[in-house]
């Protein structure tokens, strides 16, 4: 029996006002299937993973989360999801992780990964506790847990809010070019994360400007290009013999640095 994917986007549009940002785009991610997608900026990347864990609405087109579609009320403009319930459940089954680490300043690294589950999911906190640790240590800093997020590096801080989403057991991981805030010698420690993270084969989708990236750890590369999918297909393909003119010009630029 054919699995269902954990997220299926179809036919996805949305405008900022008169701004068409995604002009019908629809993505499938199986359980284990890590995605990239890359593209220049602006060419609608944020918004597409923002409108799949419904921090954004979107006008047209349906989200899946495991079958389940999500429910509208209103039409185009005035879409909204209709069931606050089901959205909280999508939203904390797809965690998401930013380039600016959004990591609470006032708590500790420990307080922060703990934060949702204990006070959104409602879990116990001796448990959130074990499990908290337990991530920090497999992300790198289990020294860190009672540091405060301004006393650790960009490297360390990701990591953290990495080891944040792993907390809530989330059934894929979204990454919003997670090493672009950070300088190369940093990169490459969040870098090994998301590789581990990869081989366990946990589902994500990665907004990357990091085509290494793009080639090690994802099965599929999905190239944007102004809110459409361009071109698309397994990395060893679409990096190495791309056929349209705009991605062999866009990987010349990016390739290059
Ligand atoms: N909150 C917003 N309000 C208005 N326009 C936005 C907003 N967020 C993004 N945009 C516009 O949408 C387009 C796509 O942005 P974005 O998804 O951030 O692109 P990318 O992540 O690929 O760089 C850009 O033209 C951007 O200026
Ligand atoms: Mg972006």
């Amino acid at each position: 029996m054919p699995t269902l994917p954990v997220i299926e986007i179809r036919d996805l549009h949305k405008a900022y006002g008169a701004l068409e940002v995604l002009k019908g785009v629809s993505i499938n991610a199986q359980k284990g299937d890590v995605i990239s997608l890359i593209g220049s900026s602006g060419s609608g990347k944020s918004t597409l993973l923002r409108c799949c864990n419904l921090l954004e609405d979107s006008q047209q087109g349906e989200i899946l989360f495991k079958g389940e579609p999500v429910r509208w009320k209103g039409q185009g403009g005035n879409r909204q999801p209709a069931d606050r319930a089901q959205v909280t459940r999508i939203r904390t089954n797809l965690s998401m992780v930013f380039q600016s680490f959004n990591l609470w300043a006032h708590l500790s690294v420990l307080q922060n990964v703990m934060e949702a589950p204990v006070h959104v999911l409602k879990q116990d906190r001796a448990e959130v506790e074990a499990r908290a640790r337990a991530l920090l240590d497999k992300v790198g800093i289990g020294d860190k847990a009672d540091v405060y997020p301004a006393q650790m590096s960009g490297g360390q801080q990701q990591r953290a809010a990495i080891a944040r989403a792993l907390c809530m057991e989330p059934e894929a991981l979204l990454f919003d070019e997670p090493t672009s805030a950070l300088d190369p010698e940093l990169e490459q420690e969040v870098i090994r994360v998301i590789k581990a993270l990869a081989a366990e084969g946990r589902t994500m989708l990665i907004v990357t400007h990091d085509m290494r990236l793009a080639a090690d750890v994802s099965n599929h590369v999905v190239f944007l290009h102004d809110g459409q999918i361009e071109e698309q297909g397994p990395p060893d393909s679409l990096f190495k013999s791309p056929q349209s003119a705009r991605l062999r010009q866009f990987l010349s630029h990016s390739m290059a640095d």
